[in-house]
């Protein structure tokens, strides 16, 4: 699939951001652990949900669509608790049944999952915290497995904040007796919605968005939490890293732009970095007005957990950076191979230096159109960065990653007035 973009056209009026795809993943998995039936409200319709929606079928989980954004999810006492492996190869966020189903039904086994190819990503700090938790932890043939010994609460200290370790932990402590203590926690917002589920299912939780997590699990909780006659209702959060690709597209090739439903707060970092390469950004209730009324100024970016600046909006800013008048440097604290982009920016035209977690980008430049290629989700959106200031015409191949994380761009940035069409 490609997408192929006319550039030049300038981007006027407003675009409704989608539910969270990072909350909406994890949230999927942690249904499990309520007995009652779960309803998702502001669930994206994106490639990498369907996906993790197949694994909660291939388990045993009902799924049902209602109206837009709205999904039921409920589960049977005696569900499966072996991922298959063709689907859990689909995307890194397989990872996240661990934990549930490590609360729900004391045992899980799993391949390492797949996922975008940004890097090193090992799972040691996962199994490190419920081996913490007394479950018995084994890999061996590329699969995990995972079974309850003496399940019971620990203190867990992670050596970076995983956003996934810091999930699966939460939601197995949900499911053993005793308190859990996770300190040097991830403090993503996707963290406090998956706490805010959950204590809505019935676990008591608190700390969450701080580096220490508190989890008072029940004694019968390995059963899942709440009662089955009850129904959990929840509405995702909006997806932070989506608002922020819209707010750079603007940048890139904007004049006046409005993001709609949005948790500013979320976006701190990025709005803050805007400003500095000479964006004007209003903050409303919950929507931001972007304005772009000169030339862009370089800055530098360091990626970090959050509150720092988010790594997945660092390749969308690295494209933006190629416009902008002067030196900027990148660097990438989070992963390890997060620059392939680089390439395929000079393909049309881009000045960069790449040397280990340090990108140069020198700036600006006259990006033309050309046939280029989308490594990772990230990436892709990357490329339509480039492909909408650009000269001409740009085909994006690969552009099925994108759909893994964009909810209908093609439709959105068209209302915007951008020349964008899916190809096959
Ligand atoms: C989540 O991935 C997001 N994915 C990623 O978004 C995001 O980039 C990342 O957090 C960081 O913000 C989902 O939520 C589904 P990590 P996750 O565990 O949980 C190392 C996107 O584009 N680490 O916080 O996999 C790891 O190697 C995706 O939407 C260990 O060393 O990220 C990495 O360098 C891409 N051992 C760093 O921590 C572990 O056991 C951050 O990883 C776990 C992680």
């Amino acid at each position: 699939m490609k997408l192929v973009i006319q550039g030049g056209n300038a981007l006027r009026g407003s675009v409704k951001i989608s539910g969270a795809k990072n909350a909406a993943l994890v949230l999927i998995a942690a249904s499990a652990i309520a007995r009652g039936e779960v309803i998702l409200d502001n669930v994206p319709r994106i490639a990498d949900v369907e996906h993790q929606l197949e694994i909660v079928q291939a388990l045993g989980g009902r799924v049902e669509w209602q109206e837009q954004g709205r999904l039921l999810l409920s589960w049977p006492d005696q569900l499966d608790v072996a991922l298959p492996y063709h689907l859990a190869k689909k995307l890194r966020a397989s990872n996240l049944f661990l934990g549930a189903l490590a609360a729900r039904v004391g045992q899980a086994r799993m391949p390492l999952p797949g996922g975008c190819d940004i890097g090193f990503r090992p799972m040691d700090l996962h199994l490190k915290g419920l081996n913490a938790m007394g479950f018995d932890v084994e890999l061996e043939h590329g699969f995990i497995n995972v079974k309850a010994r003496e399940p019971r609460g620990g203190r867990i200290y992670l050596d970076f904040p995983s956003v996934g370790a810091t999930e699966n932990i939460m939601m197995a402590a949900v499911g053993v007796p005793g308190t859990t203590i996770v300190e040097n926690a991830a403090k993503e917002p996707e963290i406090v919605d998956l706490a805010s589920f959950l204590v809505g299912a019935g676990a008591t939780i608190s700390g969450a968005g701080t580096d220490l997590i508190k989890i008072e699990g029940h004694p019968a909780a390995s059963r899942g939490v709440g009662n089955s006659g009850e129904t959990t209702r929840f509405s995702v959060i909006p997806d932070r890293i989506e608002a922020g690709t819209y707010m750079i597209f603007a940048a890139a090739a904007g004049v006046e732009v409005t993001i709609e439903n949005v948790i500013s707060r979320h976006l701190q970092p990025v709005i803050a970095k805007l400003n500095d390469v000479g964006l004007e950004v209003a903050v409303g209730e919950d929507s931001l007005v972007v304005k772009r009324s000169g030339p862009l100024r370089a800055t530098d970016i360091k990626t970090l957990p959050y509150p720092g600046f988010p790594t997945d909006l660092q390749s969308p800013m690295m494209a933006l950076l190629c416009l902008a008048q002067g030196t900027g440097v990148i660097s990438e604290n989070v992963f390890d191979n997060r620059f392939r982009v680089a390439d395929e920016l000079k393909r049309m035209g881009a000045q960069i230096r790449v040397k280990g977690h340090l990108a140069v980008i020198e700036g600006p430049v006259r990006l033309l159109g050309a046939q280029v290629k989308a490594t990772d989700l990230r990436a892709g959106a990357a490329l339509i960065v480039a492909a909408l200031a650009g000269e001409g015409e740009t085909e994006i191949c690969q552009a099925e990653l994108i759909e893994r994380g964009y909810e209908k761009v093609a439709e959105k940035l068209c209302a915007l007035g951008a020349s964008i069409k899916y190809v096959d």
